[in-house]
This record gives structure tokens, C-alpha cells and sequence, in this order.
């Protein structure tokens, strides 16, 4: 029974391991949010985790971190990264975290699926943003990693980093990759017209976020871990406000947890 129970042990303790495929936590990170995702999920998973290092890092500002991307698209200059210290054959699962920009990676990203292959590897994405970006993202790994799996993300906004180590733990259990508190994953109900009480929910959850201008129009809701959440479906009026982008159609998630707060958790363009 104690060898039972020691073996039990160390079945535990190897979580670096989904069964038996080998997992890496490979990530870049500016100001911190995605490097503290990062080390959340290495902690949970017991992984190797490694960071990209730049050659010459983006250390400036939000608005000169703007300017400095738009000039190096400008003249078609690559972020140049180190190289990795793991090596990615070694792996069978690579968590690669990045914050969005521009609605995709980060530039050093980029030059990481340039240099490195992940043909054959499952590849989980996990991000940090302002509203949103994991999907339009995981399109884009895809894209030039046309050979990998691309497994279901994790995404969380930087505003909501105070909750960020609950989002993993809950992201990890549901996905199997750790052990937890079972939580039943309950699809949204049909969506159904905006009621004026919902449309309150909205704006509570929304307030005057400057990147988000869009008029809600349904609504579906599920139970979420004790918590209500709401998908909205809402016209994007940046969008419709663009003479040269047709308006569009967004889906707003809303986190309603009764006595505590009423938060916006993503936009999925
Ligand atoms: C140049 C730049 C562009 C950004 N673009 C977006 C964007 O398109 N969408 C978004 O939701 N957040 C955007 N953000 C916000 C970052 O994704 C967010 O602050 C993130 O948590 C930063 O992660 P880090 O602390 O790991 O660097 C941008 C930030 C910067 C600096």
C-alpha cells in the first residue's frame, strides 16, 4: 500500500507531463503580464519554462513601442531574437506566450516561427492584452506553423491580471492538463434579443474602455464556476465609423459574479 501510494506521489509530482508528452512554457513578455502568466502555468504544470530574449529589446513606452513597430513594417525589419536555449524536439506540447499587438503576436513572435519548426508539436497558446486577440492570434500561429496542432488557448486581459492565477487553474483543469476541482464546462444558451437589464450588464462591464465602441444587439448566457457570463453579439462601430472597414460583427464576453463585479473578460473580432 505505501509503494501504491509513493508511486501515486510521483505520478503526481511528474506534471510536467500530460500523460506522458514532455511540455515547454516558452513566452515573451514587455511589461510583465505575460511573463506572470507564463510562470503560472509553469508552476501548475511543473514545466520547463524559458523567456525569448531580444536583441535589442522593446523597452520604451506604450505610444514609442507604437512608433518603433510601425517603423520597423515601415522598412520591413525583423525583430531579431536570441536563440532558444531549449531545444523543441526535446517537447511534445510548447506553451508559447506573447502579449497581443496590433491583433496578433508580438513582433518577436514572428521571427520565433521563422527560425524555429513546430511541425508535429502541439502548440497551446496563451496571451495578454487590453481586450482581446487569443483567436485572431491562434489563426495566425497556424498559419505559419501550418505543420503543428494548435490546441485551445488561453487569454486573459491585462485589466483582470488580479484573477490571472484562478483563470489558469480553471484553463488547465477543464483542459486536463492538471488535476482540480472538476468544473463542468455548460455551453452559452441560444442567443436571444438584448434585454434593457442586459444592456445595463453591458455597459457596467464595459464602461468607457477606449478601444471598444460597438452597440449590443442579443445575448446568450451560461453559468461559468459560480459566475454568470454573458456573450454578447454587438456591431463594432469602430469598424462602422471607418468609411474604408465594413461594419462588423463582435462577440463581447461579460463576467457577472454577484457581490463582487460586473467585467468585460474579451472581444473576439
Ligand atoms: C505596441 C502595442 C500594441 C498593442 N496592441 C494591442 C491590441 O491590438 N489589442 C489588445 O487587446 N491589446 C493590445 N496591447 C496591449 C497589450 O497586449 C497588453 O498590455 C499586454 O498585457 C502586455 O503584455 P506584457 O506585459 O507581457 O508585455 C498592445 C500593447 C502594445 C505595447
Amino acid at each position: 500500500m505505501i509503494a501504491v501510494a509513493f508511486m501515486a506521489l510521483i505520478a503526481v509530482g511528474c506534471g510536467q507531463r500530460k500523460g506522458s508528452e514532455k511540455i515547454l512554457v516558452l513566452y515573451y513578455s514587455q511589461t510583465g503580464n505575460t511573463k506572470a502568466v507564463a510562470e503560472e502555468m509553469a508552476k501548475n504544470l511543473k514545466a520547463d519554462i524559458e523567456e525569448l530574449s531580444l536583441e535589442n529589446p522593446y523597452d520604451g513606452d506604450f505610444q514609442a513601442t507604437i512608433e518603433r513597430c510601425k517603423q520597423e513594417r515601415e522598412d520591413s525589419t525583423i525583430c531579431l531574437i536570441r536563440p532558444i536555449k531549449a531545444n523543441i524536439e526535446d517537447y511534445d506540447i510548447i506553451f508559447i506566450g506573447y502579449p497581443v499587438w496590433f491583433g496578433t503576436f508580438a513582433p518577436p513572435l514572428t521571427t520565433l516561427f521563422l527560425n524555429e519548426d513546430f511541425s508535429g508539436k502541439k502548440i497551446v497558446p496563451f496571451c495578454t492584452f487590453g481586450s482581446g486577440g487569443l483567436e485572431s492570434s491562434a489563426k495566425d500561429i497556424a498559419e505559419m506553423q501550418p505543420n503543428a496542432e494548435i490546441l485551445p488557448g488561453f487569454g486573459i486581459r491585462a485589466a483582470l491580471m488580479d484573477r490571472m492565477p484562478k483563470f489558469v487553474k480553471q484553463f488547465l483543469v477543464v483542459n486536463d492538463y492538471i488535476k482540480g476541482k472538476e468544473i463542468e464546462p455548460v455551453d452559452f444558451e441560444y442567443p436571444h434579443p438584448i434585454m434593457e437589464s442586459e444592456l445595463d450588464i453591458y455597459n457596467t462591464a464595459v464602461g468607457d474602455y477606449p478601444m471598444l465602441n460597438a452597440e449590443p444587439f442579443d445575448a446568450a448566457m451560461r453559468s461559468n464556476n459560480g459566475s454568470i457570463e454573458y456573450c454578447f453579439n454587438a456591431i463594432d462601430k469602430l469598424r462602422e465609423d471607418n468609411p474604408d472597414m465594413p461594419a462588423d460583427t463582435i462577440k463581447v464576453y461579460v463576467l457577472v459574479t454577484y457581490g463582487v463585479d460586473t467585467v468585460f473578460t474579451r472581444v473576439v473580432r
